[in-house]
């Protein structure tokens, strides 16, 4: 056991795997800077307990009650209610032995594991006339011990804080309780150790009782790091240009230049033509030629849906087949089911092209290139495409259904391999638990069968575009936009919720070979379903953003995230995933990197410790192994 009061002392204690984490009211000393523990709130001990709960969820937490939280019984145990609700915490700790017990009985009647606290109970600091050892010299003082610590343990104190008890007396308790001690200056007998945050690194150094190993002298390093960090800037070598500051555009440069400078001959920008600039730099003009790279079912269905309102616009629609010699038109049968407000489709007729003809039938630019392929699809298909054009045809913007994490870097990667011109590249997300089935015959005639509405994660800088119309036009809905500045984060991903419905849906069914409604009825593959939660729930706890989807109301984040994940199997219950898809189609590749690979990869990127994504790491193993050839 270890304290910590605020996130970043709690998140070393995750990443160090710490058991159990005390909020204790030594705080006030340490962090708050009181002379005694005397001065802190309950107020703020729960603003601490709420810092040091988001940044772990996976050790036992322990809530310490203040001085004068618990004075009469109804105090207490609104104190230890309000510590349990208010502040997450899994255990409340309160100092005293036989004084307390009656407490103690009441707490664990009502279901709140209590921890005891006896020996040197700093709360008692005035009465006690300072920080002493308890125990020692006489033998009342002993018995006393013995006779608080079966009190606690009578009325059901789950494990008890040894404080400053002599060595030998600490053994002998520990040995005759029955129920755990933990203890901060009392020996290496006892069951478990806890030391405070601040003394163990050496941040705190008014108080170094003898008991404290200093791991580090934390507070020196600081200080000076700190010292460097004032000398830097005063010798102006810190900031160093351009390594920790942000480049411009010259061209904005030079006309921001003399307006701040008071040039009065200077163009004075006004709002409106700000906000024009603005506009220009963000439209992507009209969109007439547009080429869609991957002809399974989302790529068709988009080619027709655009085909559909596209009719007085005369754009020209292509779809890439990788077949050579395959170029025609083919009719796209789209069945809608007329329930859910979805109207039959007519059908549309769609242009299909080998991928080295798309370059004789139009001049110079793809305005907008659908990349409709699976990720692991996209690298080669967008690879080869490119290749069938000339280096002086320009692609304006990129879309690409992004399912899973990483689709964009790698189409970046790509244009800057290849050294082209980079296009705008935008996401976009299908959400899952779409029924979309897609039959072909000799891929003359494709028929797709839809019986929901498909929800769509899109940028909001498309609603300037003029194909906007396709994401609103049925069996398109759009679920969320997302605004420009998040899309354009160093880690680029719009969709966290489908990130992990799929990656708990789509291994489970695959390596089970089960359809997937299975992890509904299978109690098992459901027990599997809620581990592999609980990890991935872990994980992004450390994404800020990433779980801004789950509603909570009253079940923990866990079960919340479960329960979306339970509810999608089941609207999903017949479907085959796509995983499962690949694996018995015996495809060589699958979506798993772009899956639970993408928290393998956080993990190491947070430096998390194995044991936090093993189940992840397992399942992209599994899923690898089942797709080896
Ligand atoms: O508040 C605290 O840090 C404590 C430990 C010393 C056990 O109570």
């Amino acid at each position: 056991m270890l304290t910590a009061q605020d996130y970043p002392s709690s998140l070393v204690c995750n990443l160090a795997q710490i058991d159990m984490i005390l909020v204790g009211d030594s705080l006030a000393m340490t962090t708050l800077g009181h002379p005694t523990t005397l001065n802190v709130t309950m107020d703020e001990m729960i603003h601490h307990s709420k810092a040091v709960k988001r940044a772990n969820s996976t050790c036992f937490l322990v809530g310490d009650m203040p001085f004068g939280s618990y004075l009469t019984p109804d105090d207490a145990i609104r104190t230890a209610a309000r510590f349990i609700q208010e502040g997450d915490m899994n255990s409340v700790k309160l100092e005293g032995g036989r004084s307390v017990a009656h407490l103690v009985k009441r707490f664990t009647q009502n279901g709140i594991a209590v921890i005891g606290h006896i020996g040197l109970t700093p709360q008692h600091v005035n009465l006690l006339g300072g920080f002493k050892v308890f125990g020692a010299k006489e033998l009342q003082e002993a018995m006393d011990l013995w006779e608080d610590a079966k009190a606690l343990r009578d009325n059901g104190a789950s494990l008890i804080v040894l404080e400053c008890v002599p060595e030998k007396l600490a053994k002998l308790v520990t040995d005759n309780l029955g129920v755990p001690t933990i203890g901060i200056g009392s020996g290496p007998d006892c069951s478990g150790q806890v030391l405070v945050f601040n003394d163990l690194l050496g941040i705190y150094d008014k108080l170094s009782p003898k008991f404290c190993k200093k791991y580090l002298s934390l507070n020196e390093v600081m200080v000076e790091a700190v010292r460097s960090y004032k000398d830097e800037v005063e010798r102006k070598e810190f900031p160093v240009s351009k390594k920790h500051t942000f480049v411009m555009k010259e061209d904005i440069f030079k006309k921001i230049e003399p307006i701040i400078k008071g040039d009065k001959s200077a163009h004075t920008i006004t709002t409106k033509e700000k906000k024009e600039e603005e506009k220009k730099e963000l439209s992507l003009g009209e969109m007439k030629n547009i080429v869609i790279l991957g002809e399974g079912a989302v790529g068709s269905l988009m080619a027709a849906t655009l085909k559909k309102v596209s009719s007085e616009n005369m754009r020209n629609v292509r779809l890439v087949t990788k077949r050579s010699g395959e170029s025609k038109i083919i009719k796209i049968k789209t069945n809608v089911e007329e329930e859910q407000g979805l109207k039959k489709e007519e059908d549309q007729d769609v242009e299909v092209f080998d991928a080295r003809e798309v370059e004789n039938h139009w001049s110079k630019s793809i305005d907008l290139l659908l990349i409709c392929c699976k990720n692991y699809q996209t690298e080669g298909n967008l690879t080869r495409f490119l290749e069938t054009l000339s280096k002086d045809v320009k692609i304006k913007c990129i879309l690409t259904v992004q399912n899973g994490f990483g689709n964009l870097e790698k189409i970046l990667d790509v244009f800057k391999a290849k050294n082209l011109h980079i296009p705008t590249i935008l996401p976009i997300s299908l959400y899952s638990g779409v029924k979309l089935n897609f039959e072909e015959s000799k891929f003359k005639e494709l028929t797709q069968s839809i019986s929901q509405k498909i929800l769509l994660t899109v940028p909001s800088i498309l609603k300037d575009t003029d194909i906007y119309k396709l994401f609103t036009s049925p069996p398109f809905e759009i679920k969320q936009t997302i605004s420009k500045s998040s899309i354009f984060k160093e880690k680029t991903f719009i969709d966290w919720e489908k990130l992990v419905i799929n990656s708990i849906i789509n291994p489970l069914t695959a390596i089970l070979e089960v359809k997937n409604q299975n992890i509904i009825n299978n109690p098992s593959i459901q027990a599997l379903a809620k581990s592999l939660t609980k990890e991935i729930v872990q994980i992004l706890k450390l994404v800020p953003g990433s779980l801004d989807w789950v509603i909570i109301s009253n079940n923990t984040i866990e079960e919340a995230v479960l329960n979306k994940v339970l509810h999608v199997a089941k609207t999903t219950g017949s479907n085959t995933s796509s995983m499962l898809i690949d694996i018995q189609r015996k495809n060589m590749n699958s979506e798993i990197d772009s899956f639970n690979g993408a928290f393998v990869k956080i993990s190491e990127e947070l430096k998390l410790h194995e044991n936090s994504y093993k189940l992840n790491k397992m399942i992209v193993d599994m899923v690898k192994a089942k797709t080896w050839n």
